[in-house]
């Protein structure tokens, strides 16, 4: 304050004293009067220092707290009327200082929220910094890649992707395999930020799992060849016995009667392909929509099962029918119900033993062990057949899979079975296991929800 004080006095008095004195030296002016000329500049410059040094002083401690954001709001009606000036540079750094602290609390603000967003979004994302280094990763990437992260970081797939969305400041994309340690199809997304996040994220890597996708295209893919060819093949021989019949065979009445015979059953072999067709994009359809009609599936078995008679006897196969009474009435739907035990009739007594007994056995299903806890019904059909080899149950439901397509084809199956019986239990909210042994026979079952 003193040093402050005694600088503007000398600069207020200093150039008045000095011509004073000059005039007196120069015996232009009486030295009395100069003298009290002197003694007058000097209280009055004094006082002035004072008044500015204490000002300034008090324009220091604003700045100092705007500095550290302190700021304390000061009234206008505190200036001194011939300091205007430093005055209103004191208010306006005050206001400057209030508009940064407001600026900053956005900017403080808006990073949480950029933080909140991205951590939140389901999808597993990374922010890059202006580094390419990882600044944070979300709580989806961290529970999906968690220690994999800087390995994914290092795909060369992924690193390429990253250099050139910061070589080019643009967005970039991607398809990786990741082998390890589950096979994945991933589809990377590197976004490039400009301007960047508020906590400097320059670059977010959004990572999203295309296996499932994938595997559905290629079975879609896979079903169309499938059944293309599955009806190729009976389309191909009756063109073929077409051909034969107008030409060699035109005049040869019993050949023409054998080529009519097959061509018959190629047709209908056709016929039932397109039915299960049918019946399979049918349930898919309503899958999603689970049935609400009330069915006695009391009633309901005995009434197939006796549909298959001519055939067991064919066969000398005993079916014996096993219904638990008192058996509940289930939410179902008995049409899509019956085609489920048709079918599993039907594999029984294909792939079953000639002479041996089938088993259709339904009833409350036991609490607790394999089936769900709730209240549910169990359906069961159980051959002496030859069995199923183990590696080949867990792919049985899947369409056109047949352990011997060849053998399947000559009893007119058409492999799509199961996988209606699958479809129709889904769509029943049930469950379905497929048990066999090799040489004792198989077991499907399926369980249904009371209600
Ligand atoms: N009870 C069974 N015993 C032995 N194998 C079976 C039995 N049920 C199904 N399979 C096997 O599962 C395959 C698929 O069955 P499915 O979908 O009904 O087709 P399809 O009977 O038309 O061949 C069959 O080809 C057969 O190899
Ligand atoms: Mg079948």
């Amino acid at each position: 304050m003193l040093p402050g004080l005694l600088l503007g006095a000398t600069a207020i008095a200093g150039p008045a004293i000095t011509a004073l004195m000059t005039l007196a030296l120069c015996h232009d002016a009486a030295i009395v009067p100069v003298l009290i000329a002197i003694a007058l500049v000097v209280p009055a410059s004094l006082a002035l220092g004072l008044l500015w040094a204490n000002d300034i002083g008090r324009l220091n401690a604003i700045v100092r707290e705007a500095v550290d954001g302190s700021g304390t709001d000061r009234t206008e009606g505190a200036s001194v009327p011939w300091l205007g000036p430093i005055q209103a540079i004191a208010l306006d750094i005050e206001r400057l200082a209030r508009a940064t602290a407001a600026r900053s609390a956005l900017v403080e603000r808006l990073r949480r929220a950029d933080a909140a967003i991205v951590e939140r979004l389901p999808d597993p994302l990374i922010v890059l910094g202006a580094d390419h280094a990882v600044l944070r990763a979300n709580t989806s990437a961290r529970a999906v890649y968690g220690a994999e992260m800087p390995a994914l970081l290092r795909h060369p797939g992924l690193r390429g992707a990253i250099d050139r969305a910061f070589a080019d400041a643009a967005d970039q994309a991607t398809d990786l395999v990741l082998p390890v340690p589950v096979p994945r199809e991933v589809h990377a997304t590197v976004l490039f930020l400009d301007p960047p996040l508020a906590d400097g994220g320059q670059a977010i890597v959004v990572l999203s799992d295309r296996t499932r996708e994938r595997a559905v295209e290629r079975m879609r893919a896979d079903f169309v060849a499938n059944a293309s060819h599955e009806l190729r093949t009976p389309l191909a021989s009756l063109i073929g016995f077409i051909d034969t019949l107008r030409g060699p065979a035109a005049e040869d009445r019993p050949a023409q009667e054998r080529f009519l015979g097959i061509m018959a059953e190629q047709a209908a072999r056709m016929n039932l392909l397109i039915d299960d067709l049918l019946s399979l994009s049918r349930i898919e359809l309503t899958e999603h929509q689970p049935p609400s009609d009330r069915v006695e599936l009391a009633a309901l078995l005995p009434r197939i099962a006796a549909g298959f008679e001519p055939r067991l006897a064919a066969r000398r196969i005993t079916l014996v029918v096993e219904i638990a009474t008192g058996l509940p009435q289930i939410a179902g739907d008995a049409d899509q119900l019956a085609q489920v035990m048709q079918n599993l009739l039907d594999n029984a007594l294909k792939y079953g033993r000639d002479g041996g007994t089938i088993r259709l056995l339904a009833a409350r299903a036991p609490a607790g062990g394999r089936w769900p806890a709730r209240p549910g019904v169990l359906v069961g059909v159980a051959d002496q057949g030859a069995g199923i080899a183990k590696q080949h149950l867990p792919r049985l439901t899947e369409r056109f899979y047949r352990v011997d397509a060849g053998r399947s084809r000559a009893i007119g199956g058409t492999g799509l079975g199961l996988a209606i019986v699958k479809h129709i239990v889904n769509r029943h909210r049930g469950q379905l296991l497929i048990e066999s042994e090799e040489g004792v026979g198989t077991t499907v079952s399926f369980w249904l929800p009371e209600r």
